[in-house]
């Protein structure tokens, strides 16, 4: 057993023991190594001014790969076996990478506060291309904020990059060494304690249910980009708790004909990438629903809290607003559950007993999300929704999905969930019923929006007062119909 935490920063190793492995690693990376180039402002992953680059084994377990991740809600030592690259270690010394000379040539920084974190997260989109075109630049840079440029010099910057004549992370600092002391030192399990509080970091399934039973209760710790928020903003601090990211398979993601699998610690970026790779026929509905997921994960907070939050971490917190839970609930999505008893399975539409109430023992963990996919050669439509009042990183107001299986112009079954109507995501079972054995009439569709406004009962929040969301809840049964139903539209693309 270890009670070193060990990661290297722009390329030297450290080892990390006691308090300073429960600090932020942008405090650890201003304070205590004196690293002042990565800013603080916000302190809850929205303005992007403390990203820096993290490096983790790829699937082939012999190169890095690196993204950009919000260091203020990280801890240290979540980030074990991990490889850090910070704004002062993308170029050798008193150089400039060539991000930062597009900054300098394109007029990218004023202030400057911000500039930084930009560099970073720049810099994170070209280790794996070499050009980027504007919309690639402005979705990948959705996790930064700006408050002196109004970005357009930033963006001119981003496109005027050769990314072939940079230095990447990747090449500064060779895999294979940093590989080879990582496999060598985080074979063993870790355990950190200082006061009050235990860090663990197991390397089996096994040891982390062993943890979780012994001592309850282990809060996990997963990407963080819940619980970092709560620590820094709430004063949480749980005193036990525990990272599955040492336990090798467990992020895996997996999608064939039959079904999409989800692994415990597999983050939301690893899982919007697969998508985009699956190479499923692009004319099976099945296709479609996980284009349509692809759609969702898109907008999910900004590229840094994709590359840290995970699946499992928007199911457990619970959230009635998460965004990815209408589409599992529609797609009756199950949940493996490891525990000292063993594995169960669960439907998620009864995972949730009340807000925030799971049906998951203190000594369980979602393992594995599985979610069935429809066959080929069934006829099926599914719409996703997210309302939220900015496009880009934002929460939810409301969220929606309708899905519907059809033979010909007849629906034969429906499935409806919304979030942001109540405490949990709402299975809509008499709009169902309604929508179920029916022709596909616009009438139709009106006449659902107004039984779904008639069962729910919201609440007026600072995300939008409640008859807001009653209008949302009628309107996006014709937004559903219009845009993905209408007789026109079929004619239209024919
Ligand atoms: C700036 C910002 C923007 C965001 N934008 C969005 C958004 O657009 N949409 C949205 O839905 N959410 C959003 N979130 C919320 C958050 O990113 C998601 O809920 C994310 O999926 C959480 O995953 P995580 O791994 O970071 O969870 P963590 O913070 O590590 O954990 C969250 C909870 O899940 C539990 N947990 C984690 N893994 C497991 C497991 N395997 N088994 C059992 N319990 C587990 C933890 O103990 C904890 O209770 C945002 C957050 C931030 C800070
Ligand atoms: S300081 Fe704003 S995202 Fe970290
Ligand atoms: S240059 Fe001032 S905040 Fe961006």
């Amino acid at each position: 057993m270890r009670n070193q935490a060990l990661l290297f920063i722009n390329g030297k190793e450290h080892r990390v023991a006691g308090a300073e492995a429960f600090d932020t690693l942008s405090n650890y990376l201003r304070y205590t190594l004196g690293q002042t180039g990565t800013k603080i402002v916000c302190e809850e992953g929205d303005c992007g001014a403390c990203t820096v680059l993290v490096g983790r084994p790829d699937s082939s377990g012999k190169e890095l790969t690196y993204r950009a991740v919000n260091s203020c809600i990280q801890i240290v030592g979540q980030l074990d076996g991990t490889s850090v690259v910070t704004v002062e270690g993308l170029a050798p010394p008193r150089e400039l990478n060539a991000v930062q000379q597009a900054m300098v040539s394109c007029h990218g920084a004023q202030c400057g506060y911000c500039t930084p974190g930009f560099v970073v997260a720049m810099s994170a989109l070209f280790e794996t291309r070499d050009r980027l075109s504007e919309q690639e630049v402005r979705d990948g840079l959705t996790g930064n904020l700006c408050r002196c440029t109004g970005y357009e010099p930033i963006i001119k910057a981003a496109l005027a990059v050769d990314g072939s004549r940079m230095m990447r992370a990747r090449d500064l600092y060779p895999s294979a060494p940093m590989l080879e002391t990582i496999g060598a030192h985080c074979r063993d399990s870790l355990t950190i304690e200082h006061g009050e509080r235990t860090l663990s970091a197991p390397v089996t399934m096994e040891q982390a249910i062993g943890i979780r039973s012994e001592r309850a209760p282990v809060i996990i710790l997963q990407g963080g980009t819940d619980l970092g928020v709560q620590a820094n903003k709430r004063g949480l601090r749980p005193p036990l708790l525990m990272s599955l990211n040492g336990i090798k398979g467990l992020d895996e993601v997996r999608i064939d004909a039959e079904m999409l699998s989800v692994g415990g610690t597999a983050t939301l970026a690893a899982l919007e990438t697969a998508i985009r790779l699956h190479a499923g026929s692009v004319f099976s509905p099945a296709h479609g629903h996980l284009a349509e997921l692809a759609n969702i994960l898109g907008i999910f907070g900004s590229p840094q809290i994709r590359n840290a939050g995970t699946l499992a971490g928007n199911i457990a917190n619970g959230s009635p607003i998460a965004d990815t839970l209408p589409f599992l609930f529609v797609m009756e999505a199950r949940l493996e559950l490891t525990g000292r008893s063993g594995t169960r399975v669960v439907p998620i539409n009864a995972f949730y007993r009340g807000y925030k109430q799971l049906d998951l023992e203190p000594d369980e963990i979602i393992t594995r999300i599985l979610v069935p996919l429809p066959p080929s050669g069934s006829e099926e439509t599914l719409g996703l929704y997210k309302v939220s009042r900015r496009k880009d990183l934002d929460i939810s107001s409301f969220t929606a999905a309708i899905r519907l299986q059809t033979t010909a112009r007849t629906i034969t079954a429906a499935s409806v969930a919304l979030g942001g109507v109540g405490p949990v995501v709402l299975r809509m079972p008499s709009v169902e019923a309604l929508l179920k054995g029916q022709t596909i009439t616009q009438d139709l569709f009106e006449r659902a929006g107004q039984l779904a406004r008639r069962e729910i009962n919201p609440i007026s929040d600072v995300r939008g007062s409640r008859d807001f969301r009653l209008q949302l809840a009628e309107n996006i049964f014709r937004k559903f119909y219009y845009e993905r139903l209408e007789p026109r539209r079929e004619m239209r693309e024919a």
